[in-house]
Order: structure tokens, then sequence, then C-alpha cells
């Protein structure tokens, strides 16, 4: 057995703290209703930490609330220690990237409110409220009101009022994603040495993160949902914990290929750790007849592609996200819709361009125009099915809400609107359609070009 093999076993004989069994979400109502989560099955042991990661909209917030108890799965049941969790599952508390604290109220008191449901008298709720602000390093502000902390001394208002009520297990909904650079790092490493020295009565940690790198640099264990619907991929294991830190280079490893597990959203995770050559994806099923625009603009997709070209044109997406200080996420939907219009490849963990996208880094304002035209009407189904549409209307005019209710067969109510606003900014911009904002309605303009075929 090698290490890893090794390690997976002892952690899989490990007791089981909150299992998610086929768990399945719904929003909406029939017949608009949409699938969120899909058959969801997930453990979390004791003395683990489980980094869940996944696209904007795969539901991974909506999960850990699943899992909270603060809302109930459509079918499916979680179990806490073996038994169907009922209500709010009280072996949990959550940190999440917003804070979320009183403005009103001091930091003292902001840390006690996670003992209100507890029914304490004054004098112990103060005693463990101080406790726990001590612990997590926020001595000599307890009477300090949130507008006076910096974002990372808020955050550790959020972490002392989850731990208050020393908790068996902490969910962290993107807990550092709001921070500054430095500030993220120095309470990642302090959480991690509080839980690992056992300073902290949390037995396990299940942290929801946009970041690879800091997945890869507190987990035990990566769990990689997909979306639409949001279903668990596939998991990975993180690496061994050694001291002082793990190796740079298993590191690189390890985000390099979560990295190419997510910039391959449609492939198995077994072909990719093979090393295998991407397949190009599966048709669409039927479920889904659209394919996801990420949400970027002309503006920033341009940019990506000249600094890209810049670099010569391919690049590791670890590196560039580095490079341009960007959350990996963020790079990611560049990166993908630059993929969509056929202005870049996605090839183990690299991005390269294509001969488009070349074309595109090297054109003047007026010819970026003419290519960009010409891709995002090859590659998105979305804009032709806009150009279509009005080339068959009278007068060549349609009505957005068509558009709209067929979009929301594959997704979400807010989500079929950002989609569509994505099409809108790109279709426009390349002047394909107008669009009025006003009355939701599209048009072509006089010198408009055809669509053909
Ligand atoms: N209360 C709600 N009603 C209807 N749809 C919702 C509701 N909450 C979330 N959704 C939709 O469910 C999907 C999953 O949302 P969720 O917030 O769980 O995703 P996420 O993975 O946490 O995304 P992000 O990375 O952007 O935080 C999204 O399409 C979202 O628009
Ligand atoms: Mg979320």
């Amino acid at each position: 057995m090698t290490p890893d093999q090794t390690a997976l076993r002892q952690a899989t004989e490990r007791e089981v703290i909150i299992a998610a069994r086929g768990v399945s979400k719904y929003y909406g109502e029939a017949p608009q209703r949409v699938l969120v989560l899909d058959d969801i099955t997930l453990d979390l042991r004791a003395d683990e930490f489980v980094a869940l990661l996944g696209p904007s909209g795969s539901g991974k917030s909506t999960l850990l609330r699943i899992l909270a108890g603060l809302s109930s799965p459509s079918s499916g049941e979680v179990l806490v220690h073996g038994a169907p969790l009922v209500g709010v599952n009280p072996h949990v508390a959550i940190v999440f990237q917003s804070f979320a604290l009183y403005p009103w109220l001091t930091v003292q008191d902001n840390v006690e409110l996670g003992l209100l449901a507890w029914d304490l008298p004054a004098a112990e709720r103060r005693e463990r409220a101080l406790r726990a602000i001590d612990l997590i390093g926020l001595d000599g502000f307890e009477t300090a009101y949130p507008r006076e902390l910096s974002g990372g001394m808020k955050q550790r208002v959020g972490l002392a009022r989850a731990l208050v009520v020393e908790p068996e297990v902490l969910f962290l909904d993107e807990p550092f994603s709001a921070l500054d650079v430095l500030v993220a790092e120095n309470l990642r490493h302090e959480l991690l040495d509080l839980w690992r020295a056992r300073k902290i009565f949390t037995r396990s940690i299940l942290m929801v993160t946009h970041n690879i790198d800091e997945a890869v640099q507190m987990a035990d264990r990566l769990v990689i949902l997909g979306a639409n619907p949001g279903r668990v991929r596939g998991e990975l294991p993180g690496l061994p914990r050694e001291e002082p830190r793990p190796k740079a280079e298993a590191h690189a490893r390890l985000v390099d290929m979560v990295y190419r597990i997510m910039t391959n959203p449609h492939e198995e995770i077994s072909v990719l750790l093979r090393g295998a050559p991407s397949a190009p994806p599966p048709l669409a099923p039927s479920a889904q007849l659209y394919q996801a625009l990420p949400q970027v603009s002309v503006g920033e997709l341009t940019g990506f592609i000249e600094r890209l070209y810049g670099l010569g044109g391919r690049e590791d997406l670890y590196a560039f996200a580095r490079d341009l200080q960007m959350e990996a996420d963020d790079l990611l939907a560049l990166a993908q819709a630059a993929n969509l219009l056929g202005f870049a490849d996605l090839e183990a963990g690299d991005v390269l361009l294509t001969a488009a996208g070349r074309r595109l880094a090297e054109a003047d304002i007026l010819e970026e125009k003419v290519i960009f035209r010409e891709q995002a009407t090859i590659g998105i189904a979305l804009i032709r099915q806009i150009m279509r549409e009005l080339e068959a209307a009278p007068e060549h005019r349609i009505q957005e809400d068509g558009l709209l209710k067929d979009l929301q067969r594959s997704f979400s109510v807010p989500e079929a609107r950002r989609q569509l606003d994505t099409a809108i900014d790109w279709g426009r911009y390349a002047e394909v359609f107008a669009y009025d904002d006003e009355a939701g309605e599209f048009f072509l303009e006089e010198d408009a070009p055809a669509i053909k075929a």
C-alpha cells in the first residue's frame, strides 16, 4: 500500500460524526423547480479537516446549511452520530465569510450571542466568552465595537462566537476570502494550530473555499463538487500533516491536480488522475440544454488574453493566479469563458491561447470586435439562439421573457438572469444585437450582421 492509501484507510476507519445520505435539494416549485443538490453522499469523520471545493452555484453553502440543520433536504437524510438529524444540528457552529457581527454590540457581547440558546447564568456566559476571546487572540478588545476592528479582527470575533459553544464540528463558509492575503494566511495558521494541537474541543472541520491553495494547505481530504446540479465529482486525499509544513513540491503537485480537475468539469476525475488527455466533453444531457456562461465582462476577458499572450501564450493557471493576485475561482471563470469562445484551451492545469486567441491579442480595437463576434456566434449557443429568433421575428424584435423561461429549465431563476445578462453583455459588444434595458427587449439594428447557417 502506498502512504496515500494507508492514510486513506486509516481515515475511513474513524468514527463518522455527520453523514449526508443521498441528499437532494430543489429550490422553487414545479414546473420551475431547480435541482441544486443531486444525491449527495458524504461523511465527515472524527479528527479530519475536509475542504469542499466547487464552482459558484454548485450548492456548497446549501449543503452546509442542510448539514447544519438550517435547511432540510428535499430527499435523502442527514445522520448525526448515526441518528437522523431533526431540527438544528446542535453539534455544529458556522463561521461565514461576511462575519455577520452586530455593529451595536461589543466584541464581548457579540461572542456571548453564540451562547444565547443555552440559557446560562450571566456570569458563566461572560466567563466562557472571555475564554474564547483569549484563545482567538482578541484579548484587550472585549469592549471594542466591530467598526473599530480590521477585517482580520472581525473574523476573529466570528471564530470566537462559533468556538464559544465548543462545537464538536466547525463549518467554515469561505471564512478567509474577504481578508487581505497576509491576514488570511496568519489566521489560517492560527486556526490550524488551535485545532491540531487540540486547544479547542472541535473534532472536525468542514470548510467551503474557492481557494485551492488554501484547501491544499489546510485539508486532510478535498471533496470536489460539480455544478448544475451540484453533485460530488470525487475526492482527493490531502497532504500528510508534516511539521513544520508539507514539502512545497507536493503542495504544488496537488494544487495542479485540483486545478486540472476544476478546469475539466465534464471529465471523470479518475481519468484526470491517470493523466490521460482529456476527452471532449460529453454531449450535454437533456436536462442541461445550455452551456453555463461564466460571468465575466468582455474587458476582463480581453485583458486576460492579452496578459496570457504577453506571457508567451501558455501558463500554468496556478502561477497565473498568483501573478495576477487573483482568486483561483475568478481566474478559472476567465479561462473557461476564453475556452467557450475558442480563444484558449485548457490542458493539464495550463491555459494556452488558440490561433483565434493570438489573433485577438494582436488585433486593434476594431479588429477585436470582429474576431470576438466570429467566435461568439460560433461558440455560444445562447447568442446564436437570440440571433436566430431575431432574424425570424416580425420587425426583428423579441421580448426576453421567453429566453428566460428557456434558461430556467437549466438554471435557477437568479442564475438564468445572470446567464442572460452575460449573453447580453457579450452580444452587445459583438454588435450582433441591440438590447433595450427598460423594455427587456432585443432588436436588430439596421446594419447588424446576419447570422450564417
Ligand atoms: N433560497 C434560495 N432560493 C432559490 N435558489 C437558491 C436559494 N439559495 C441558493 N439558491 C440557488 O442554488 C444554487 C446553489 O447556491 P449555493 O449558494 O448553495 O451555491 P455555492 O456553491 O455556495 O455558490 P458560491 O460559490 O457562489 O457561494 C445557486 O444556483 C443559487 O442561485
Ligand atoms: Mg456559497
